[in-house]
Formats: C-alpha cells, sequence, structure tokens
C-alpha cells in the first residue's frame, strides 16, 4: 500500500473542521493536523443549532479552517492525494457549503474528490486510532443519532437498531434546558450529577421489556420534565440538590438503558463468532464518563474488547472523514463534481 495524505472537511453540523491524516503503507494511520472551529457561541440564544446561522457560519470558516489545518500539518495542497469531504447526512446548507469548498479545492488542484458519510466518519474512527480488523459493533451516539451498527467494511455497514425517537444527546440537550443548565446539555448535566444521587427520583428505562436493540429516549425527557414540575409545586423551586439529584437519576437511565441494548447487540455480533470481537463507541454522547465505564463493563463481561477514541475524535471533527475517505480511496470508491449534497443518507 503506497503512502496516502489526505485533507479531510466537515461542515454538517455546528462544528466547521479541516483535517489532514497521512498514512504510510500498513503503518497506522497518523493526524497531521486537525482544526474545529465551532460554533457554540453563535446558537447560544437559541437553545439550539440555527440551521442558517450555521449554514453561514460554515460558508464563511471553510477556507480559513482548511487553511489552518495545511499551515499546522506543514503541507501545501499539492502534497495531498485526495480530497475527503462529508457529503452528508446533515443540516444541508452546511453540508453543501463543504462539498462547494471540496470541489472547488479538488478543480484547482486536480485532486480526487471522496465524499464520506458522516456517520461512516464516526464508525470508521477507532480503525483511525487502533489496529482493528471487521466485522466490529460500533455503538454510535451523539446528538443527532443513536444506532447499533455492524461495521463489516468500509461501504459495509448492518444496522442492528436503534432509538426510533430522540437520541440521547437531544435528551441530554433537552434536560440542561430544562433544568437552566448551559448548552450543549451533555458535559454540563454530567458535571451536576456527579454530586446528586441517581436513586432518589425514579427514571423510567423505556422499552427493555422489548425484544431486540431498539431504544427510547423521548419519555425520559417528559418524566424529568414532570418530576420537575411535580417539586416545583411542592418547594416553589428547585434546590441545588435537587438538581443534582435529578441529572445523576436521568443520566443512569441513559445509561442503563444503553448497557442493556448493548449487550443484546453484543450477543447478534458474537454470534457471528468475529476472531477478535471488539465493542467501539463514537459521537458525543461517548464522552460521558458513566456510559463509557458501563459500556466497558458489559464488553468486559462478554469477553469483546471495548475501544472507546479519545474524547475529541467522538465529538465532531474532521480527521475521521480524512481518515474514511482514505479507506474509500484505497478501495477504489472516489467520486466527482456530480457528488451531491444529500440531506439524509442513511447507511
Ligand atoms: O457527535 P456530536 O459532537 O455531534 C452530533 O450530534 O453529530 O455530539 C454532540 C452531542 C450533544 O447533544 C452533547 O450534549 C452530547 O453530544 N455530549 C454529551 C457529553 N458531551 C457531549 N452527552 C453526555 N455526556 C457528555 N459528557
Ligand atoms: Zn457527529
Amino acid at each position: 500500500a503506497k503512502t496516502l495524505t489526505i485533507l479531510g472537511l466537515e461542515s454538517s453540523c455546528d462544528d466547521t473542521a479541516a483535517a489532514v491524516v497521512r498514512q504510510r503503507g500498513t503503518q497506522p494511520a497518523e493526524i497531521m493536523s486537525s482544526i474545529v472551529l465551532g460554533q457554540t457561541e453563535l446558537h447560544a440564544a437559541f437553545g439550539g443549532v440555527v440551521p442558517e446561522i450555521a449554514a453561514r457560519a460554515h460558508a464563511e470558516k471553510i477556507d480559513i479552517c482548511v487553511k489552518q489545518a495545511l499551515s499546522q500539518a506543514g503541507l501545501s495542497l499539492s502534497d495531498m492525494d485526495a480530497i475527503a469531504v462529508t457529503a452528508g447526512p446533515g443540516l444541508i446548507g452546511g453540508v453543501l457549503a463543504g462539498v462547494m469548498c471540496a470541489k472547488g479545492l479538488s478543480v484547482g488542484a486536480g485532486l480526487p474528490l471522496i465524499g464520506v458519510n458522516h456517520l461512516a466518519g464516526h464508525a470508521l474512527t477507532p480503525r483511525l486510532t487502533e489496529r482493528i480488523d471487521y466485522p466490529y459493533l460500533m455503538l454510535l451516539v451523539s446528538g443527532g443519532h443513536c444506532q447499533f451498527l455492524l461495521v463489516r467494511g468500509v461501504d459495509d455497514f448492518t444496522r442492528l437498531g436503534g432509538t426510533i425517537d430522540d437520541a440521547p444527546g437531544e435528551a441530554f440537550d433537552k434536560t440542561a434546558r430544562l433544568l437552566g443548565l448551559p448548552q450543549p446539555g451533555g458535559p454540563s448535566v454530567e458535571a451536576e450529577a456527579r454530586n446528586g444521587d441517581p436513586a432518589r427520583y425514579a427514571f423510567p428505562r423505556p422499552l427493555l421489556d422489548r425484544e431486540g436493540c431498539d431504544m427510547s429516549f423521548s419519555g425520559l425527557k417528559t418524566a424529568l420534565l414532570r418530576t420537575r414540575d411535580r417539586i416545583v409545586d411542592e418547594k416553589g423551586g428547585l434546590t441545588s440538590v435537587d438538581r443534582a439529584d435529578l441529572c445523576a437519576g436521568f443520566q443512569m437511565a441513559v445509561a442503563d438503558v444503553l448497557a442493556e441494548k448493548t449487550r443484546r447487540a453484543l450477543r447478534l455480533y458474537l454470534a457471528d463468532a468475529p476472531a477478535v470481537a471488539v465493542l467501539s463507541v463514537a459521537g458525543g454522547v461517548a464522552a460521558n464518563s458513566l456510559i463509557r465505564s458501563k459500556l466497558e463493563s458489559v464488553a468486559a463481561e462478554m469477553g469483546a474488547l471495548f475501544i472507546a477514541p479519545p474524547l475529541s475524535l467522538c465529538t465532531d471533527n474532521a480527521a475521521m472523514i480524512a481518515y474514511a475517505g482514505m479507506e474509500k480511496y484505497r478501495a477504489g470508491l472516489c467520486d466527482d463534481l456530480t457528488l451531491a449534497a444529500r440531506p439524509r443518507w442513511p447507511l
């Protein structure tokens, strides 16, 4: 295998990102640079990502981001072998900004163009950081997604189950909003929960009685809203202890559901007897330490290796897009200027 250097672009949600990844032959891939320009402040006043504001910010910042990624890597465009870009799924204005920029770079520098599915980027991340073989089990758990994927190859995914309503990250974000905590909700709820008693308030464990790997998280948010209102009715407000206990109870319920459904997904995956069994996680919610430790226990209990990428590679970034593009390139899966930006693109 020859040495490849790929520039990756990501702009499907609220992070504008560019990265350079290089792989010498069969050696581990190397992240030469990874720039992530967030937009949290731009959306703060609205309590969520505003698509039109996100699209404009991506369009304004994407070329600066590319420039920074190249200079941090100490390379120029002519050192690249290909340009990889997230072509969906995501907020269409942002995806378009990235795809248009990548097309321009591809034409200008005469480089192959590779459209990458954002979810495939997350799902291939463990192969960027560790030597692991297909097939492995991936729990992809973020603000917009929650699914179990059997990853068989760069372009070969089987969905074993997933959420039937909200993604857990969305539930964390809504919980934070209901309790007056800052966005993004995941880290602030986790911080509150650290001092809380998870057993004080009872939260449901939705769909645990139903077979299979499907999950549901919207009921948790409703339960939280009701409990909050009941406390406020009784006492006229929430104390900091109440808030911590609510966060701890909510987080424990999410973690329990993810752990039990992961056990079932692992059972399905292990039935095919892979040589080395691997459970991996990706997506912003995989940054949560309670969830990580529960998943780690489940993997250990079932005899699978648990591989969690570093936090900076769990959340949205362009290194994962460059790496997925590299695997596609090696497999001969390149695109041309007809590459379309797709708001929806199931794996
Ligand atoms: O993967 P990501 O950066 O963006 C996409 O949704 O694609 O994930 C962001 C989500 C947000 O909902 C955020 O609240 C959640 O991940 N998150 C967390 C934590 N850190 C980020 N959720 C729980 N615990 C955390 N520590
Ligand atoms: Zn993502």
